[in-house]
């Protein structure tokens, strides 16, 4: 189990240029099968998310060729659309090949992608609006068997919740339906307008993504195309804490602001002074971060809950008392426990947290419980005393690109320990932090 090895309190400074949208780039990938065609997608960073999604697309018989940021994927050769439930079950969003499967065949073969560390991850709302465009669904012992046996067909659809995943199968499926689709409550994340984009290069109809109501206007066929995949705004939100809770000065390069109101005006709440360049985002510390607002998790434009753990790791060393409600995730607290490790002081109730700022945290050997956690853990080991230890990070790498090199060349200690080491070789982490 590789670890990263933090040793604590150094202040960090200098420019980073923020990876591409694991959020984007997943679903984009996976509707490149739809277009039927080459596609060439910018952007996509290097991350084990990537590689579960890469390997899904050569397992359906796609060309796939990766260089640096760039993934090209040849969707011509097609062959299946079932999906084994191994490689399902690597990714929780490989359900967002169902929409594309269908749009370029017809039918999907598919297990259910479980659920995991952060909630149970339902797919109801997916099969809900599969059924809309006129597929059917078999359950078969847990393999799932959909058909649009007359072909997709066009519809009003209105979700229950405004569900990310949802939204782009939909969205792709009924990219290639016969009719008009009206998606209602659909999200209205960044990656769904972004998605959107790429599915019009491809020669779809889609209007009025990145708002409640979107217009999917089927065509017949779609074909390649080149695009470039929106920059990560929740990576965004690890590097500007990083930042925050080390007291320092971070040039954010490419980061978009328009994308993270919800979160840069927290952030000046705080008490970091923000500049929203054209370049990016500049952000410098105070000496002492202020309590929070109250934290809500909301749907876009709302504070994201994939930022939610980050900014607790913020809140438990600002001064003063902040609220954090978590709505959206039933599990998403589980960085709670192992930041009080670190000497938080953080009381849980349901899905509300009462974080107390202490002055300093200390460091600790802690779980990097899921991607977002592990990466709040990392920030919290950055600003806390002596040396923390963040297990299993391979959490964090379905996220973060090389997060411990980013981190160095801003002038943090930390390091990859690949294999878990002895005890003894643990207590001397402190001084084998300093290598970098
Ligand atoms: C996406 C993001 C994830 C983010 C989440 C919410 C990707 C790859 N992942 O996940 O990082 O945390 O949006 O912003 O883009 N739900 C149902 N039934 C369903 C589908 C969802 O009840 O069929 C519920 C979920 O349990 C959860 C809520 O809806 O409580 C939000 O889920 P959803 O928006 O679908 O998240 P994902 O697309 O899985």
């Amino acid at each position: 189990m590789a670890a990263f090895v933090i040793a604590g309190g150094k202040r960090l400074e200098g420019e980073h240029i923020l990876q591409g949208a694991k959020n984007s780039a997943l679903p984009i990938l996976a509707a490149t099968v739809a277009s039927g065609g080459e596609c060439v997608v910018h952007g996509c960073p290097r991350l084990s998310d990537v590689d579960a999604t890469l390997n899904i697309l050569r397992h359906l018989g796609c060309g796939v060729r990766q260089e640096g940021h760039t993934v090209t994927v040849d969707a011509s050769t097609l062959c299946h659309g079932a999906i084994p439930g191994i490689l399902m079950h690597e990714m929780r969003s490989s359900i967002v090949f169902l929409g594309p499967l269908l749009a370029a065949l017809g039918y999907a073969e598919l297990t259910a992608p479980g659920g995991c560390e952060i909630g149970l991850r339902p797919i109801g709302l997916h099969l809900d609006a599969m059924r809309a465009l006129g597929v059917e669904l078999h359950n078969d012992a847990g393999r799932l068997s959909f058909s649009a046996g007359q072909g997709l067909r066009g519809a009003r659809f209105s979700l229950s919740f405004p569900s990310v995943g949802a939204t782009e199968n939909l969205m792709i499926a009924a990219a290639r339906a016969k009719g008009v689709t009206v998606l209602s409550n659909a999200a209205r994340e960044p990656e769904i307008l972004d998605l959107a984009r790429f599915l019009n290069a491809c020669g779809a109809r889609v209007t009025g993504a990145g708002g409640g109501t979107v217009v999917i206007e089927g065509v017949a066929r779609l074909h390649g195309a080149e695009h470039t995949v929106i920059p990560d705004r929740i990576a965004a939100v690890t590097f500007l804490t990083a930042a925050a809770v080390t007291g320092g000065e971070l040039l954010l390069r490419k980061a978009v602001p328009e994308h993270m109101d919800a979160v840069l005006a927290t952030l000046e709440q705080a008490g970091c002074r923000l500049r929203r360049l054209p370049e990016g985002i500049l952000l410098r510390a105070p000496q002492r971060l202020r309590h929070l607002p109250s934290l809500r998790t909301m749907p876009y434009p709302g504070f994201p809950t994939d930022a939610q753990a980050g900014m607790m790791a913020l809140a438990g060393i600002a001064a003063g008392t902040t609220i954090v409600t978590e709505t959206i995730f039933e599990n998403r607290f589980r960085h709670v426990a192992e930041l009080c490790r670190m000497g938080a002081n953080i009381r849980v109730e349901d899905r509300v947290a009462v974080v107390e700022g202490v002055a300093r945290l200390h460091g600790a050997e802690v779980d990097a419980c899921d991607l977002r956690a592990g990466a709040a853990l990392s920030v919290a080991g950055l600003a806390a005393e002596g040396t923390t230890r963040v297990r299993d990070i391979r959490h964090i790498e379905r996220g973060c690109e090389r997060l411990e090199t980013a981190l160095s060349a801003l002038g943090a200690s930390i390091y990859k320990e690949e294999e878990a080491e002895s005890n003894e070789q643990t207590d001397s982490a402190g001084s084998a932090a300093e290598r970098n």
